[in-house]
């Protein structure tokens, strides 16, 4: 077999227009900005209009990708879709999004993997990728979890926020790569915790969508440790140490687990990208929209040593180290 690796060829994103502020909430719960920016780090998020699914922003940041890679629908012929929120019980909304793009060939499919869903669809990709199977991997993470918040609950509701990105990576023969692609990753789970993060409905239970639920200080206790052990083995895995590490784009949840998480591997507030304040938690969307945002600003460059990671409902969790 050729060796093969997943290089990074293009980058995009989608928001959704309307914006809800930390002020806006107030009407909603009994919550203040001071609590929100505090405790998480949150100050606004977009949520979906009515009639915006998952498929049309994963569209949108699928459209972007691929523009952003100079290539067209007709090149890809992989689609992995990382959501907890998608349009309907199935068909998986990948197919949607594949049939929205005109794409024929080849095949896509949800991943649900709630808030690490982008760490583990960059994994299978990249795995797709290298035994030879497809040429190149669209990998979206799209939520609007808007739809499932109990807008009652202000210890969730506040939280989250809707938004789409996502990647076209590549297979190449390692020999053209120069040293760039997924050098490495790492995914666990551990369905012992699946009661801290939860949405308590379902087709096979309550015949409904429900509603998200969280034990917020359970799943915090459990995530600076979870998470420095599989950035730990990742980086072992690729042989890098942690100074080499660029750039680090952590799931966006709460700057407090983003800033302690960067202090263990001694990296300093520059090469961490945050865009938590702006966006709140989308969930497998978090990561390509914090990779774009920095794409975009001119931080993030080909060649740069890129940290990947995040944690969510499972709990699952994963890491990867992507050289861009
Ligand atoms: O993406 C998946 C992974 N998810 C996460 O990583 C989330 C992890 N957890 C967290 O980020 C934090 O635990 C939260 C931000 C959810 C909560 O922060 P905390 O420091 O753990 O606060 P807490 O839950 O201990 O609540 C402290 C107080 C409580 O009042 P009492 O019981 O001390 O009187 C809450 O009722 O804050 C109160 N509270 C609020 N007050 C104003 C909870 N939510 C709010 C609110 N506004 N929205």
């Amino acid at each position: 077999m050729k060796d093969i690796r997943s290089i990074v060829r293009g980058a995009g994103a989608y928001l959704p227009a309307r914006t809800m502020t930390n002020k806006d909430l107030t009407k909603i719960v009994d919550t203040d900005d001071e609590w929100i920016v505090q405790r998480t780090g949150i100050r606004e998020r977009h949520i979906a209009a009515e009639g915006e699914y998952t498929s049309d922003i994963a569209t949108a940041a699928a459209r972007a990708a691929i523009e952003n890679a100079g290539l067209t629908p007709a090149d890809i012929d992989l689609i992995v879709l990382a959501t907890a929120t998608p349009d309907y019980t199935f068909p998986a909304t990948a197919v949607t999004v594949q049939e929205r793009l005109g794409i024929e060939q080849g095949t896509a499919f949800d991943l649900h993997a709630v808030c690490s869903g982008f760490v583990f669809a960059v994994t299978t990709a990249d795995n797709y990728l290298r035994c030879g199977k497809f040429k190149r991997a669209l990998v979206i993470g799209a939520e609007t979890f808007s739809r499932i918040l109990d807008w009652n609950d202000r210890t969730t509701c506040v939280l989250f926020g809707d938004g789409g990105g996502a990647i076209v990576l590549e297979a190449v023969d390692v020999a053209e790569a120069h040293g760039r692609g997924v050098l490495a990753s790492r995914l666990r789970s551990d369905g012992r915790h699946r009661d801290k993060l939860f949405v308590d409905g379902g087709p096979s239970t309550t015949q409904t969508a429900g509603h998200l639920r969280m034990e917020g200080k359970e799943v915090f206790r459990h995530a600076v440790s979870l998470l420095s052990d599989v950035i730990e083995g990742t980086l072992d895995d690729a042989g890098v140490s942690a100074d080499a590490v660029d750039w680090f784009v952590p799931h966006q949840a709460n700057q407090r687990i983003i800033s302690a998480t960067a202090k263990k591997f001694g990296w300093p507030d520059e090469k961490v990208v945050s865009t938590v304040g702006q966006h709140g938690n989308t969930s497998a969307a978090s990561i390509p929209l914090a990779l774009d945002v920095a794409i975009r600003d001119g931080r993030i460059k080909q060649g740069d040593l890129v940290m990947i990671e995040a944690l969510g409902g499972g709990f699952t969790w994963g890491a990867a180290l992507i050289r861009w």
